[in-house]
């Protein structure tokens, strides 16, 4: 069973040694990788579907790691006691529910030391909620696979040092690394944007004006890091 280039970047971020939840695990790659390579010792595979964890079972029984990767099915953290695993992965799930699963999370949010987290939207909201909730981003990438880009971003306790807001929302540390897809990223988020707002202006609703004005900040913020960043690429 090998990893997409994805769940390899996932894996990259997790210190050996670590006790880890996969949350949203799927088909449990993640966590035979990890036990197989023996970067973890423990993991326990969460999944809210009943169907997903099947086939995780399925997997694991497979490997033959039934004593190490303890399946769980249930929403988000709320599958994890506190103090049991210090790192959780929540990948391939929305920006958005991301946040609600840490939001949920409690007491078991209490002994996370390290997320490794996977949005597949809303990535720029997700990052500015995790720094304004105690978080610190640690390191960052983002990997093209199968003419996708994705956006794998690791956070640790603490307090981020980037104070530029917008910097902070596009990735900190992917932008102090000149990361070479970053353009690539804001440019895609320009273009959806700009169809938004091409697609807004066909429509004469006043209710979309609102609207209009949020994503024109969208697009002013964009603007104005993809500007930063031919700057630097030149410096
Ligand atoms: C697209 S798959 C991602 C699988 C794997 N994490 C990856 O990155 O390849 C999303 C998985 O998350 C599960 N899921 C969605 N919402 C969830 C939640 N609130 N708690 C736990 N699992 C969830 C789905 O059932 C599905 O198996």
């Amino acid at each position: 069973m090998r990893l997409t280039k994805r769940l390899m970047t996932i894996a990259k971020f997790i210190s050996t040694g670590s006790v880890v939840a996969d949350i949203g695990t799927d088909h449990a790659m993640l966590p035979v990788y990890l036990i197989k390579n023996g970067i973890s010792e423990k993991v326990i595979a969460g999944d809210l579907n009943k169907g997903p964890l099947e086939m995780a079972k399925k997997n694991v029984i497979e490997a033959g790691f039934l004593d190490r990767i303890f399946l769980r099915q249930g929403n988000g953290l709320e599958i994890i006691s506190s103090g049991e695993v210090d790192t959780a992965v929540i990948s391939g799930m929305g920006g958005s529910t991301i946040r609600e699963i840490i939001q949920n999370a409690g007491s078991a949010a209490n002994s996370l030391k390290k997320m490794v987290l996977q949005p597949m939207n809303d990535s720029r909201r997700l990052r500015k909620w995790l720094v304004e909730n105690g978080w610190a981003i640690d390191d960052e990438e983002i990997v093209e696979e199968d003419s996708r880009l994705y956006e794998i971003v690791c956070v640790v306790r603490g307090v981020e040092k980037t104070m530029d807001i917008d910097i902070v929302s596009v990735g900190p540390r992917l932008f102090e690394k000149k990361h070479p897809l970053l353009l690539k990223l804001i440019r895609n988020e320009l273009e959806n944007f700009n169809r938004i707002v091409s697609d807004m202006e066909k429509s004469a609703l006043s209710k979309t004006i609102l609207k209009r004005s949020e994503v024109q900040r969208e697009i002013d913020v964009l603007e104005r890091i993809e500007k930063c960043l031919l700057l630097n690429a030149r410096q």
